[in-house]
């Protein structure tokens, strides 16, 4: 079926959207307003998107017209936010700090979420995960009246000790980060434990194979 989005309400489009670019991974943001009252909210809207320079981008929405989520309107004001990845075993306290309280409630209070402090920016990272990246704005890409694109660029990185392979190196062992990946519908998530390997081919492997199939 051919959906035409210029046809379709947003909220429609929306639905199409989220249900097929799946998983997302989860951007847990903690952030800070300029008179430093904390902030954490998780965002799907996210992907790393440059290794050098280190770029990761989230998509913000509003809560509702005119009114930026807090996130959003803290990075714009500070330039300043961590983002946490979230695990399996975080993933029912990542859900409290989603619910749509008034301005001004702290969500990490009413998680009760520990949090550590961050060594290049302000807001502190949170403890319940198993890696953290310290980021500074690059530039908000507005996407409309009511939502932006943030850029930000990871200033550092924190993975739990346990987490590493080999330090040195900088090889983490992935799969016992055991992150989760946001689905579909209304509360649907992935775990990252179904993993199959792929190597990629060679380009002189792939000529080879496909000349020995080539009919003489
Ligand atoms: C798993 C998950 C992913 C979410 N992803 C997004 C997203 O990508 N963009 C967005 O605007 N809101 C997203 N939300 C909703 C926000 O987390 C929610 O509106 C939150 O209250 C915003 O908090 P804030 O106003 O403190 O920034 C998501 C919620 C959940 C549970």
């Amino acid at each position: 079926m051919l959906f035409d989005f210029g046809k379709i309400p947003p909220r429609e489009g929306y639905k199409l959207l989220v249900s097929t670019v799946t998983p997302r991974p989860i951007a847990w943001i903690s952030s800070q307003n300029p008179e430093g009252q904390l902030n954490a909210a998780p965002f799907s809207f996210f992907n790393v998107f440059a290794g050098d320079p280190p770029v990761v981008g989230i998509g913000i929405g509003s809560h509702e017209p005119g009114r930026a989520k807090d996130t959003r309107r803290n990075i714009r004001e500070t330039k300043e936010f961590v983002v946490n990845l979230v695990s399996e075993d975080a993933a029912e306290t990542m859900n409290v700090t989603a619910i749509e309280f008034e301005p001004g409630v702290n969500e990490i209070a009413e998680a009760e979420l520990e949090i550590i402090p961050s060594v290049y920016v302000k807001p502190p990272r949170l403890a319940a995960s198993p890696v953290s990246m310290e980021c500074e704005l690059m530039q908000i890409v507005e996407l409309g009246a009511d939502s932006g694109l943030v850029l930000g660029r990871v200033l550092a990185m924190h993975v739990r000790d346990d987490l590493m392979l080999d330090p040195a190196k900088h090889y983490v062992d992935t799969p016992r980060l055991k992150l989760i990946g946001r689905m579909h519908g209304t509360g649907w998530y992935a775990r990252t434990s179904d993993l199959f390997q792929m190597d990629r081919i060679p380009r002189r492997n792939w000529i080879l194979r496909r000349d020995k199939k080539a009919p003489a």
